[in-house]
This record gives C-alpha cells, structure tokens and sequence, in this order.
C-alpha cells in the first residue's frame, strides 16, 4: 500500500547491493536465540538489509532441543514485536518468520507431532546439522520429512567441517531431496579458505537453490556491505535466478 510517510532507501556507500532481494535465513528476530539481542539491534539489521535491497526477509531462529527451544509462540511473539517497530519506522520490508530446525532428535519428534512445522514457504522447511558432528541418518531423515509432506533446506552445507574434501556428500544432498542454501559470506572467506572452497564448488555444480545473509549481528552486516564482497556475490551470482519460490 502507498504510504506518504514512507521512507526512502537507504542508500549504500558503495551504491552496490545484492542480486535478489528477498533474504530467507537470518537471526533478526529480538531476544530468542545467539542473533539480535533486543529490538534496537533488529532495527539496525533490518536497516542494513534494506540499504543492501532487501524488501523481504524470512527470519529464521534457531530451534535446537537443548539450546533454543523456540515455539511458534515464542517466534510469533518476536516477530510481532519487530513488524511493529519496523512499521513505525517506515521501513518498507515485508518480514515474517520461520525456523532453523537442528536435524536432532527433538526435530523428529517435532515432524511426528506437530501439525505443522514453520515453513519458510509453503512446505519448505530450513534445517541445519551441528557443525563439527553430522546429524545420524539423513536418508532416514529426509525420508521421513517428505513423507510429512515437506520439502527440506539444508542450511549452508558449505559449513559443515565433515563435508570438507567431501563433495560427494553434496551431490548425495540433492540425491536424498535436499534443497541447498549457501551463505553469502562463505564465498568472502569469513570462516576460511574450506568454506569458500566448498561454496565455490556448489555454485561451480549448479548445485545452489538459495543464498542468504544467515544474519546474526552487526560484523555479519559489515562483512555484507563491505563493497568488495558485494562485488564479489554480484560477479558469482550473476543472473543466475535464486530464492525464487516459483522456480522450485
Ligand atoms: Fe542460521
């Protein structure tokens, strides 16, 4: 809806921003899990990802058993919290939520229980695995997932130290129904040379279905803005279509 009272873009310094605008993995909900502490620091993230073109964003907390056992209460709740202050602030992005789920033993419960996960979009639901230890059986996992009627995201498998020099694994990802997300500053080199080896490959495979900012704090916004990087994510991604739900 028009608004007079809204507010003009933000402009960047480098006047670059990414190539797509909808941002569907970050941590910018106030206060539920290790992203934004309080709503002052969510404005000020959701301002930086405006600046950079964002104008949708799918905030996604973690939900993992024994660290950040969000609810959809919990996440409704926060979400609200940030749609308000964002309102008010005239800021012209449309934010709802979902989930990070930990593929973990709660999760399966979660799959077998409730009735109905937090989908990024329509069926779509955001996993992730420990970095350091890999999740038990994904075939079994995913199996059952989609048996559930769900189509899984693995979130950034470019980070998992188990995969590192294992490529195959990717492959086998997508062989067992996995959608793939790649974050944007695995490509820059923010947590080493083996992530951005593993980025590189999974773009280089067509093996990406989304890239997204995987938002926590203000070093993350940054790194993102820093007009080398920006170039960067423009030259690797290019035209190539990604984070469009149509396509999928
Ligand atoms: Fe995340």
């Amino acid at each position: 809806m028009f608004s007079f009272f809204r507010k003009k873009s933000i402009p960047v310094a480098s006047g670059l921003s990414f190539p797509f605008d909808t941002d569907i993995h970050s941590h910018i909900l106030p206060g539920i899990d290790d992203g934004s502490p309080d709503i002052e620091t969510s404005l000020a993230l959701v301002r930086g990802l405006y600046s950079l073109g964002i104008r949708k964003s799918v905030a996604t907390p973690h939900i993992i058993a024994d660290m950040y056992r969000n609810t959809p209460e919990t996440i409704n709740a926060a979400l609200l919290l940030l749609q308000e202050a964002v309102a008010k602030e005239g800021i012209d992005m449309e934010i709802t939520a979902a989930a990070e789920y930990m593929l973990d033993d709660y999760f399966m419960k979660l799959v077998r229980t409730e009735k109905k996960l937090l989908t990024i979009h329509d069926n779509i639901v955001l996993t992730e695995q420990s970095y350091a230890t890999p999740s038990g059986n994904l075939n079994e996992i995913s199996f059952e997932l989609m048996s559930a009627g769900y189509r899984p995201i693995m979130a950034h498998p470019e980070r998992y130290v188990f995969y590192q020099g294992r490529f195959d694994e990717f492959h086998h990802l997508k062989d067992l129904g996995f959608l793939l997300q790649v974050n944007l500053l695995s490509l820059t080199g923010y947590w080493g040379k083996g992530v951005t080896k593993a980025a590189r490959y999974l773009f280089d495979n067509d093996l990406v279905d989304f890239v997204a900012t995987d938002l926590h704090h203000d070093r993350h916004l940054h790194a993102l803005q820093h007009p080398g990087h920006l170039r960067l994510f423009n030259t690797v991604i290019g035209e190539k279509k990604f984070n469009d739900f149509s396509l999928l």
